[in-house]
């Protein structure tokens, strides 16, 4: 989506897509990636809680995300307030083991990720329409490097629909990441209580080849 379609929803507190607790799944499934206890990258973050969990579970985070309103709020509701300091690519606000670059995620280089061990994927890769889906995993591949894990939480629904959250299918998963990436299926639920007809999520690890 456009950059102004964010900004814009952050602007008006339209963010359907927060959740208030951490995400089931990442709690279920988290140990069983093996993450290394490096630092966890959290493309288009938001201001998930889920990175506080990651947090407590002994991991550095370093999310990556437009809207300022957000990076600004997750430190304000975490309990402190922090200033940005600004950067050639990105305004930075760190504080206790996390760390959020506002900014634009394809601008993120392999310097960047670095210190990174694992990759926590929920909400992202189906906030994005189909041609930035393609753009979004080749970039992913681009910077990460042999050997990584990545979490990835995705939304599957009947329905056609041109705005997020976007219905993004095994099939297409498949299609985005392999061969660079093994692509193993490890869960699926049907969500009864979803917006949409037929909606349901799929959980998967990704191993970067
Ligand atoms: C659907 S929300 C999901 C947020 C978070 N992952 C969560 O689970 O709550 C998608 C987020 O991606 C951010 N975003 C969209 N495009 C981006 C980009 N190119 N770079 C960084 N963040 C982006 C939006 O501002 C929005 O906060």
């Amino acid at each position: 989506m456009e950059h102004g379609f964010w900004h814009k929803r952050w602007a008006n507190t339209e963010i359907g897509f927060h959740q208030k607790e951490t995400n089931d799944w990442l709690q279920k499934y988290w140990s069983l990636l093996g993450a290394k206890a490096a630092e966890v990258l959290v493309p288009l973050c938001g201001k998930s809680k889920d990175m506080l969990w990651l947090r407590e579970q002994g991991h550095e985070v370093l999310g990556v995300e437009l809207s300022d309103i957000a990076c600004r709020d997750f430190f304000t509701e975490m309990g402190g307030e922090v200033a940005a300091t600004a950067g050639p690519k990105f305004h930075t606000r760190e504080l206790d083991g996390i760390k959020l670059h506002c900014g634009d995620f394809f601008k993120l280089d392999a310097d960047d990720v670095a210190r990174v061990g694992a990759v926590y994927d929920r909400a992202a890769l189906i906030a994005l329409p189909a041609s930035m889906r393609k753009d979004y995993a080749a970039h992913l591949k681009s910077i990460l490097p042999s050997g990584m894990r990545v979490m990835l939480i995705c939304l599957e629904y009947d329905q056609q629909r041109e705005s997020p959250p976007f219905c993004v299918s095994e099939i297409e998963v498949r299609k985005l990441y392999e061969p660079d990436f093994t692509v193993e299926l490890i869960d699926a639920a049907e969500l009864p209580d979803g917006r949409f007809e037929g909606e349901r999520e799929k959980v998967y690890f990704l191993t970067r080849q």
